[in-house]
């Protein structure tokens, strides 16, 4: 069984966010690939800020996928550094502000030393629960649903709960309603396959370094715009009866198997 110390997630929006461009903003502005990684980590701090008051209940940032391990040496070594010292230097702020960290992925090949303080920025920020800020390093969505599904799961429920064992999430979430990937590329990169399946996905050109919460706020606007249908139809032509509820609704069914948090329509959610 998965652990019940956070049944349910702060409500609001689930948005994901690709952290894409840091390398070529350092190019363009004449720094080092180490200095775009520092500056991504001053707009991740921002951006952690500002989400709540745009309605956002679970951050989750692909702050290092499973594949970056293929990079130089030195610039993996200069981002478990950066990763290590964001952790340490946030802990202390986020404690303050309700914001719970959890970090899901993998955590056998990482240097001890940044599982350390994993494990120390999510103990003392447990019980926060104004947002639930999810850090994904060494992670990988495809492996994560390869192993959810080996452990043999008798339903998808319980596909779920392997789904979050196998990244050691904490916390249950819903579906991701918006993923925003700045810095011009247009794809997922093996981030939440399973739980995008109908996020709303907005896609800027603007690297992360460069990106501001105003861009988040517009990125959230745009998700206000679309419409929701999950393979169903139009609102005006679903069964008599579909409920329609505004995003600003808090969510009632939040955590594993529910996609509630800020469907639009939700007389077609999918269930995981
Ligand atoms: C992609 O840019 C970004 C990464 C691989 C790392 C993301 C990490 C950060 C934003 C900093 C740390 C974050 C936190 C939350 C502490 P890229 O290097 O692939 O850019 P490029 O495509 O322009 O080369």
């Amino acid at each position: 069984m998965q652990s019940t110390l956070h049944p349910r997630p702060p409500a609001g929006l689930h948005t994901g966010i690709i952290m894409d461009g840091n390398g070529r903003w350092a190019e363009l502005t004449g720094r080092s690939r180490s200095r775009g990684h520092v500056e991504g980590a001053r707009v991740a701090r921002a951006v952690v800020e500002g989400s709540r008051s745009l309605g956002i209940g679970v951050l989750t940032l692909y702050a290092f996928s499973a594949d970056n391990w293929k990079r130089p040496a030195t610039e993996v070594r200069s981002l478990m550094r950066l990763l290590r010292v964001y952790l340490r230097s946030e802990t202390e702020s986020c404690l303050e502000n309700g914001i719970r960290i959890e970090v899901i992925g993998r955590r056998d090949r990482l240097p001890p030393v940044v599982v350390r303080e994993m494990a120390a920025a999510e103990g003392l920020t447990a019980r926060c629960d104004r947002l639930l800020l999810r850090l994904a390093i060494d992670y990988s969505g495809r492996d994560a649903i390869l192993a959810a599904a080996l452990a043999g799961p008798t339903s998808r429920r319980e596909f779920g709960w392997n789904l979050d064992r196998a990244v050691h999430a904490r916390t249950p979430v819903p579906d991701m309603d918006l993923l925003v990937r700045t810095g011009g590329e247009r794809r997922l990169s093996d981030f939440m396959l399973w739980e995008s399946a109908y996020a709303e996905l907005v896609f800027t050109d603007t690297p992360w370094p460069a990106f501001t919460v105003e861009d988040l706020a517009s990125a959230v606007r745009e998700f206000d715009r679309r419409e929701r249908r999950y393979g169903g139809l139009r609102p005006s032509r679903t069964a008599p009866g579909a409920r329609v509820r505004s995003r600003t609704t808090a969510p009632t069914g939040a955590g594993t198997g529910s996609s509630a948090g800020s469907g639009v329509v939700t007389a077609h959610e999918p269930r995981r």
